[in-house]
């Protein structure tokens, strides 16, 4: 049949472009996810305000976010954690709390400053705090996240550890964490609306190996943290091995930072951020940042580390030795370089040193000491300095 008018051609046209469109679909969706292509990098409440966070609070610390240059330097999320929840109405719909007289104006206000914000449920009855939970309420309150405009939601598993322990069998009760998952997952995807899915179960039941499936951005690998560095340490370098977990979409989340809460010192700090960056962590500062010291702003915004931490290769790192509490991490990035953090676990200074060759480069490195932002230049085979006591030094190494 002979196609003439202009209508029939523009029709088979569109016709054309659609059929090309869902055949490079699949590929596209599998490069680069619509949420979390790198590890999401933001601000919680919770380990600094728990439970006395309100909408001005929230506010402040996404004009501080702004004014400290935070927001430059990459983060965008802020995330209300636990207690902002209300009453359900006769429908069954969530209202927030007298704390957030209007969640909607807070997004809108959040978002304003080219920011994204995030909230907290849990499939459960009742949060961890006690505060109403999402379970049998799932598409509403997705729904109700959607129309106020929520871009990240935290679901911690909490109070559905109850109802799991009148399963008849650990398999069983597995099972019902999934199914819950999933069904959050399914209301989330419903709305239409991409928001980043963070499962919080504590790194239960092995969840690196299921989160993805559920569709989570990211999870929690372990219990909560703490600020000082005897927690820090032991969530952090438990993280060995989880690698292959995490890629674009999908990240490994050994929990919040707590960098500038005051309980460890500059070394530790840089500890937690150089590892965190290591294992492709996400990046979410837990401290008031409407009070930050000048170091505690050098600390979240070094644009180096951060660069690691937000690779695009999204290849987390991995420990490479350990001798006593000296602990060699390397994490391969995009442009062929490997980040390259000296740990000291100990609390005085050790001397340490690393083997180039043992990182898999044959001839001479460039490298660079990032937190002493100096170029250390050609190196041939190993390199030798002292590391802080529960200090790092964090390189990066080219050949
Ligand atoms: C759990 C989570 C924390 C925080 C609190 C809030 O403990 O692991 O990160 O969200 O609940 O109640």
């Amino acid at each position: 049949m002979l196609i003439t008018t202009h209508r029939e051609i523009t029709r088979l046209r569109l016709f054309l472009a659609g059929i090309a469109l869902l055949l490079a679909l699949p590929r596209t969706m599998a490069q680069t996810p619509s949420v979390a292509a790198t590890p999401p990098m933001g601000w919680n409440s919770w380990n600094h305000f728990a439970r006395k966070i309100d909408d001005v609070t929230v506010r402040a610390q996404a004009d501080a976010m702004v004014s400290s240059g935070m927001r430059d330097a990459g983060y965008v999320y802020i995330n209300i954690d636990d207690t902002w929840e209300g009453e359900r109405d006769a429908q069954g719909f969530i209202h927030s709390n007298e704390k957030f007289p209007d969640m909607k104006a807070l997004a809108d206000y959040v978002h304003g400053k080219g920011l994204k914000i995030g909230i907290y449920s849990t499939p459960g009855p009742k949060t961890c705090a006690k505060f109403e939970g999402s379970y049998g309420h799932e598409e509403q309150d997705a729904q109700t996240y959607a129309a106020w405009g929520i871009d990240y939601l935290k679901y911690d598993l909490c109070g559905l550890r109850d109802i799991m322990k009148s399963a008849e069998s650990p398999e069983a009760a597995h099972k019902m964490m999934v199914n819950a998952y999933v069904k959050m997952r399914d209301a989330l995807r419903k709305t239409g609306r991409p928001i980043v899915y963070s499962l919080c179960q504590y790194g239960n039941d092995a969840v690196w190996q299921w989160g993805a499936s559920v569709g989570g951005n990211l999870w929690r690998t372990t219990g909560d943290i703490k600020d000082n560095y005897a927690r820090m340490e032991q969530i952090g370098f438990s993280q060995a091995g989880l690698a292959k977990f995490a890629g674009p979409g999908h990240w490994n989340d050994p929990d919040m930072l707590e960098v500038g809460n005051g309980g460890m010192n500059a070394d530790e700090y840089r500890t937690h951020m150089s590892l965190w960056a290591i294992l492709a962590a996400p990046l979410l500062a837990g401290n008031d940042l409407t009070s930050m010291s000048p170091e505690t702003i050098a600390l979240l915004t070094n644009r180096e580390v951060i660069a690691i931490d937000q690779d695009r290769a999204g290849k987390q790192g991995d420990r490479i030795r350990a001798e006593g509490p000296m602990e060699i991490w390397a994490r391969t990035l995009a442009d062929g370089s490997r980040a390259v953090g000296l740990f000291n676990r100990h609390p005085q200074p050790m001397e340490m040193q690393v083997d180039f060759r043992e990182l898999g480069f044959k001839g001479a490195v460039k490298v660079r000491d990032i937190w002493a932002a100096k170029d250390l230049g050609l190196i041939q085979s190993s390199y030798q300095t002292s590391v802080p006591g529960h200090g790092v030094v964090l390189l990066r190494v080219l050949e």
